[in-house]
């Protein structure tokens, strides 16, 4: 029997791939860069399978070219550079990476939560520029942030990588607050209505995942309807938040800061208002960025890939709805 065939978009490394070249032939694509829809759509021709990351869209027209393809194990948590319903239509299962990255994601929003609370990132750059000088070596009211410990934290969505910020938020001393919108009832947070939670926190600290009811979910409106002065951090999908509205909301300053990981457009626009303003702290998507984390979702990628190749149910599987439907 021909071996199978998987495409895999980035050189992972060799440790991770061992049991994978065990058992079937790898396409790796070597090159830094992403690949091109084109390049993707050419070499998907021929795969069983792929291993993919959120730099790859995976639309309708690249499953059209996939006639063979039998499943797609992304490294990620969130599966919206994939059409999901379109794979749905085909029967192929999509692996994801939940869990391994949950706690790495939490400590990324609580640094941002510090960062900008604490005004972290300006008073580096106000060091770093040449500004702190003998005329104005210190004053009381130098870089005046806002108190973390004490404040109210909300937070929105309270799956493992939210559930992971309230704990957190305990162990710094704050009043937490939580939302999901399938309720829940957990140790770390109270949990509220939305917009109780928005009238209420300091800080709130999104982590739901992007799909099309969450599209555009802090609108304008419920941008408006946060505490004067509160500060809003993003480590889950762009795209969730109106920018436009949040630079508005920091620019009059009914928002006292922002701290986000990830943008509507990825890389961010040059020209974006955010990029003006100060008490904005940016990081270009790093939430599970670290070396362990990385290795761990890997290794899921491949146990995923692993089981589909061996003709069984991926382990993390977004679908598994076409397991019964095949
Ligand atoms: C990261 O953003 C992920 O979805 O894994």
């Amino acid at each position: 029997m021909p071996q199978k065939r998987v495409l895999i978009t980035y050189k992972l490394s060799d440790d991770v791939l061992t049991p994978l070249r065990d058992c079937c032939e790898l396409e790796v694509w070597s090159e830094d860069r992403p690949m091109t829809s084109v390049e993707l759509q050419s070499s998907i021709t021929n795969c069983d399978g792929i291993i993919c990351f959120l730099t790859d869209q995976i639309t309708v027209s690249v499953l059209d070219r996939a006639k063979k393809l039998k499943f797609i194990s992304s490294m990620s948590v969130g599966v919206d550079h994939i059409d999901v319903g379109a794979a749905n239509d085909r029967g192929i299962p999509i692996g994801n990476t939940p869990g391994v990255l949950a706690e790495t994601t939490a400590d990324t929003a609580f640094g941002l939560l510090l960062a900008s609370a604490r005004r972290i990132s300006e008073a580096d750059r106000y060091i770093r520029e040449g500004s702190w000088r003998p005329e104005l070596p210190w004053s009381p009211e130098f870089f005046l942030g806002k108190d973390v410990h004490g404040a109210i934290l909300g937070v929105v969505g309270l799956g493992q990588t939210g559930r992971a910020v309230t704990r957190r938020g305990k162990a710094f001393d704050m009043q937490v607050l939580g939302w999901n919108r399938t309720p829940q009832e957990i140790d770390s947070a109270e949990c509220v209505t939305l917009s109780e939670l928005l009238r209420k926190s300091d800080f709130v600290s999104i982590n739901i995942a992007k799909n099309s009811d969450s599209t555009l979910f802090f609108n304008r409106e419920r941008i408006m309807s946060m505490k004067k002065g509160a500060i809003l951090i993003n480590t889950s999908r762009g795209g969730i938040v109106d920018e436009e509205a949040l630079s508005d909301a920091l620019m009059m300053g009914h928002l006292a800061g922002a701290g986000f990981d990830v943008f509507e457009n990825e890389p961010i626009n040059l020209d974006n208002r955010l990029l003006k303003l100060p008490n904005v702290v940016l990081t270009p998507h790093i939430g599970s960025a670290t070396s362990a984390t990385r290795k761990n979702m890997a290794s899921l990628a491949v146990r995923n890939a692993l089981a589909a190749i061996d003709g069984t149910q991926m382990p993390f599987c977004v679908n598994p709805a076409v397991y019964l439907a095949n």
